[in-house]
C-alpha cells in the first residue's frame, strides 16, 4: 500500500469501468432497456438538458459488457481489484449508497443478535442504526473531549481496556476515525488489544479516503490493521455524492457475509455514473505523487495563514498538532457562534461543510500539482463579509457542555424499555428521563440523544444551546415545541 510508493504504478492509471462506459456511449447505442431517459435521448425540458446531457449518456444498466455490481466478473471486478490494490487490502467493494450502506453491511455482516459491541458515543447515526438492526447490545464508550473546540474526539486504549474489564464478552469494536472535524487518535494499540482477544475492529473512515495520499495525511485505519474499513470517497476524493468504498483487511471477518448484506442493502440498479466516478477517484488518489502533496501542502499553509490574518476569526490547531490537513476549523474571536459565521460566509458566496455553536468547518480540495483553486478569492470575500459584525448571541464567557460525558459505560437495552409508554416533557425539565427518540444535529449526524439513553444536565444544556444558536436537527418531531419524547 502507499500511493507514494506506487505513484508510478502504471496499473493504477487504468480506469476500466469508466472506459467501457465511454466506449459504450461513443457507439451511439439504441436503448430498449432501462433507464427511461434512454441514454439521455428523452429530454425533460430545455433548462435542465444542458446539466444532464453528458452524464445521462453514461447512465447505463447491466448490459453484458458493462458487468453487474452484485455479481461482478468484468469491468466492475477489474475496477474493484484495482481499488483493493491501491489500498493494500484483500478485497474492496464499490458502494452506491454512501458510507451509510457500508456501515450497515459491515455491522450486519460481522455482528450477531445479542452481541456486546463497543462503540464510541460520538459515532454517526448509521452505526447506531446498524447495531439496532442486528439487535446487538452497544456499550457506548466515552470519547475524549476537546474543551477549546467544544467537540468530542476519539477513544483511548485505556477506555477500551476498562470497558473490556466490565464486558469481557465483547464481540466487536466499531470506531470512527478520523472524526468529522479531522481529529485522529491512536488506533494501533486498540486494534492490537482487540486482536489479541480475537475481537474484530470495524472502522467508519468516512472522512479518510484520501489518507493513503502520503505522509502529509494521517495513516489510514487500514495501516493500523483494522478488519473492515468504510470510506466515503465522495467526501474527500473527487467522486460523485453517495460513491463510497468498503475494504476488507482481515480473515477475522467473513467477506461472504458482508457481501451478502451488501447485496441485500444496495439497489439492484446501482448508478453507473457513481460507480465510474469511484473508478476515477481511485485512479486519482492512487496516482497522487509527492509533488502533488507538497504543492497542496503549500497551498493549504498559505490559505490558513491568510485566514488567520482576517480580523475576527482564528484557525484552530489540532490537539497534538496533527490531524487531517483537508479540514480547517475556524472560531470567531468576537463572540460569534459558528452558525453566525456560516451565515456571514454564505452571504459572500462561500459555502462551508458545517457549523456548530462554536466552530465553522471547511473541507478543502485534494488538489494535484499546479491545479488552481480560488483560495485568494475566498479570503477576500470572507474578509469583506466579516467586516465589523458583532455577535447576536453572547458566547463570551463560554461554558461548553460535554454531552458525551457519562460516569460509566452506558448500555442500551432497548427491548427492556420499549414496552413503556411515551410522553413529552419540556426540554428544560427533561433531566433524568429516558429518551424515546433520536435527536440528531445535522450535519454532522452524530446523535445527541438516542432512544434508551438517560437525559443528563449536559445534554439539556447542549440542546438548548444548539436551539439558541441556530442548530438544525433530524429525527425529532417535538423539538420545534421545545419538548422531547421520553419513556414514562
Ligand atoms: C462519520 C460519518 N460516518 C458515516 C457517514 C455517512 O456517510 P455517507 O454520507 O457517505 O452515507 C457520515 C456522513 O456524514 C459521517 O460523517
Amino acid at each position: 500500500m502507499g500511493i507514494l510508493e506506487n505513484g508510478d504504478n502504471m496499473e493504477q492509471y487504468q480506469t476500466p469501468l469508466f472506459d467501457v462506459l465511454k466506449k459504450h456511449s461513443e457507439q451511439q447505442p439504441i436503448s430498449f432497456h432501462v433507464p427511461g431517459h434512454k441514454n439521455g435521448y428523452i429530454h425533460w425540458d430545455r433548462k435542465s438538458e444542458p446539466f444532464y446531457r453528458d452524464v445521462l449518456s453514461i447512465d447505463a444498466t447491466e448490459l453484458t459488457h458493462l458487468d453487474d455490481l452484485h455479481s461482478p466478473e468484468g469491468a466492475i471486478l477489474e475496477a474493484e481489484n484495482l481499488l483493493a490494490a491501491a489500498y493494500g487490502v484483500q478485497k474492496s467493494y464499490f458502494l452506491v449508497n454512501g458510507s451509510t450502506v457500508g456501515n450497515l453491511a459491515m455491522i450486519m455482516g460481522v455482528i450477531q443478535e445479542g452481541d456486546i459491541v463497543f462503540t464510541q458515543r460520538n459515532c454517526h447515526k448509521s452505526i447506531l442504526n446498524g447495531l439496532q438492526l442486528t439487535k446487538a447490545t452497544p456499550v457506548l464508550l466515552e470519547p475524549e473531549y476537546h474543551q477549546q473546540w467544544g467537540v468530542a474526539g476519539g477513544v483511548t486504549v485505556k477506555t477500551v481496556k476498562e470497558a473490556y474489564e466490565a464486558f469481557p464478552h465483547c464481540k466487536a469494536i466499531v470506531l470512527t476515525y478520523p472524526t468529522y472535524y479531522g481529529m485522529v487518535y491512536e488506533l494501533t494499540p486498540i486494534i492490537e488489544f482487540a486482536h489479541e482477544r480475537n475481537i474484530p475492529v470495524l472502522i467508519d473512515e468516512a472522512h479518510g479516503a484520501h489518507f493513503i495520499g502520503g505522509d502529509y495525511y494521517p495513516d489510514s485505519a487500514i495501516k493500523a490493521g483494522a478488519d473492515v474499513v468504510v470510506q466515503s470517497a465522495h467526501k474527500t476524493l473527487p467522486a460523485m455524492t453517495m460513491g463510497s468504498f468498503l475494504h476488507i483487511n482481515s480473515t477475522l471477518v467473513s467477506t461472504k457475509q458482508i457481501n451478502h448484506y451488501l447485496r441485500i442493502l444496495q439497489s439492484s440498479s446501482p448508478s453507473y455514473p457513481i460507480m465510474a466516478s469511484l473508478d476515477l477517484a481511485r485512479h486519482y488518489i492512487a496516482t497522487y505523487k509527492l509533488e502533488d502533496q507538497r504543492y497542496l501542502e503549500s497551498m493549504i499553509s498559505s490559505f490558513k495563514g491568510k485566514l488567520n490574518e482576517i480580523n475576527g476569526i482564528t484557525v484552530l490547531t489540532y490537539p497534538g498538532s496533527f490531524g487531517d490537513p483537508l479540514k480547517i476549523t475556524i472560531q470567531s474571536t468576537t463572540g460569534l457562534s459558528g452558525f453566525e459565521l456560516q451565515e456571514l460566509f454564505e452571504t459572500a458566496g462561500v459555502y462551508t461543510e458545517l457549523a456548530d455553536p462554536y466552530n465553522l468547518l471547511l473541507i478543502l480540495p485534494l488538489l494535484k500539482k499546479d491545479a488552481f483553486y480560488p483560495f485568494d478569492e475566498a479570503v477576500q470575500r470572507i474578509r469583506k463579509a466579516l467586516g465589523t459584525k458583532n455577535s447576536a448571541v453572547e458566547m463570551g464567557n463560554r461554558h461548553i457542555p460535554n454531552y458525551f460525558k457519562k460516569n460509566t459505560f452506558s448500555t442500551l437495552y432497548l427491548d427492556q424499555i420499549q414496552q413503556k409508554s411515551i410522553g413529552t416533557v419540556p426540554i428544560e425539565q427533561s433531566e433524568g428521563y429516558i429518551c424515546a427518540e433520536s435527536i440528531i444535529p445535522y450535519p454532522p449526524g452524530i446523535p445527541i440523544l438516542i432512544p434508551g439513553e438517560e437525559i443528563t444536565k449536559e445534554i439539556v444544556e447542549s440542546i438548548l444551546l444548539l436551539l439558541e444558536t441556530g442548530g438544525r436537527f433530524q429525527g425529532s418531531s417535538e423539538l420545534i415545541n421545545r419538548k422531547i419524547n421520553v419513556f414514562k
